[in-house]
């Protein structure tokens, strides 16, 4: 369970909060899903990512998250989450991302949080146990729960649409402990899911936002420098701005 280390005490030096979502994986080769040829124009979130009715479409729902799972295995960290991973041994920082594959912490990163759950993991909703599954298949109906044996009331630990999302909390409680120095960074995320404008308006501090493209869900006036280019590339002078807030 992701747990701010110690709130920002006030005389704490400058932190680094970093919010990420699926366009940090994108150079990796994992899909976005708003993006031309994201996930959500193959797929029907009501069928494979609807927490009212996931258990009416179990193989598709696995199926879905068994290809999901099979990307993430083949892909690599890039450069963005390697320079997270750098950023977080140089600056206190705090890592909450959308992402639910584990390319941060393979390329380093520690006490992630992931807001919307792991693909590594699994959950029984017919005994609330919940276990690391890992990235390897799963079979409806063959495959069951470690603890109570089910096999129809197991569903990926990624929360759908409609589920309410434990970390959500977390994610609140970061935005509240920002103080005027610290710098939140938000990088690949279309803010369809999350309030990121009005995180980007209400942190007290600078805020960087890096996306590919504008959009009016995140309108430039709601962040202080804004970088329109994929993570990789502007790595450098992400971390240029880092440095003259952080350092
Ligand atoms: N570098 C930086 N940004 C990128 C890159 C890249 N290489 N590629 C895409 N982006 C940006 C796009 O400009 C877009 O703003 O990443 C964002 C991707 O947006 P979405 O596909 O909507 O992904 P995300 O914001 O993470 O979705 C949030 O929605 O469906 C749910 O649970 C799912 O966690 C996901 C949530
Ligand atoms: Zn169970």
């Amino acid at each position: 369970m992701f747990t701010m280390k110690g709130e920002w005490a006030n005389d704490a030096p400058p932190q680094l909060m970093i919010l990420s979502g699926a366009g940090l994986s994108a150079e990796s080769g994992i899909r976005t899903f708003r993006d031309a040829g994201g996930l959500w124009e193959g797929h029907d979130i009501d069928t494979v990512c609807n927490f009212d009715n996931w258990r009416d479409n179990l193989e598709l729902v696995h199926g879905f998250y068994q290809a999901r799972r099979e990307a993430a295995a083949k892909a690599d960290p890039n450069p963005a989450h390697d320079a997270v991973a750098r950023w977080q041994t140089r600056w206190p920082t705090h890592i909450l991302t959308q992402n639910v594959d584990d390319l941060l912490e393979r390329a380093g990163c520690t006490d992630v949080c992931h807001l919307h759950g792991r693909l590594q993991d699994m959950r029984c909703y017919d005994c609330d146990y919940e276990w690391e599954h890992g990235l390897g298949p799963w079979t409806v109906d063959q495959d069951a729960c470690p603890d109570c044996g089910s096999t129809r009331g197991v569903k990926p630990g990624v929360v759908f649409f409609g589920e309410m999302a434990p970390e959500y909390r977390t994610l609140q409680r970061a935005m509240d402990s920002l103080r005027p120095r610290d710098v939140l960074l938000v990088v690949g995320t279309s803010g369809q899911v999350l309030p990121v404008a009005r995180m980007g308006l209400e942190a007290p501090g600078p805020t960087i936002l890096n996306n590919l493209e504008p959009s009016d869900v995140i309108p430039d006036r709601c962040f202080d420098h804004t970088l329109y280019r994929p993570a990789g590339e502007a790595v450098a002078e992400v971390e240029a701005l880092l440095a003259r807030y952080l350092d």
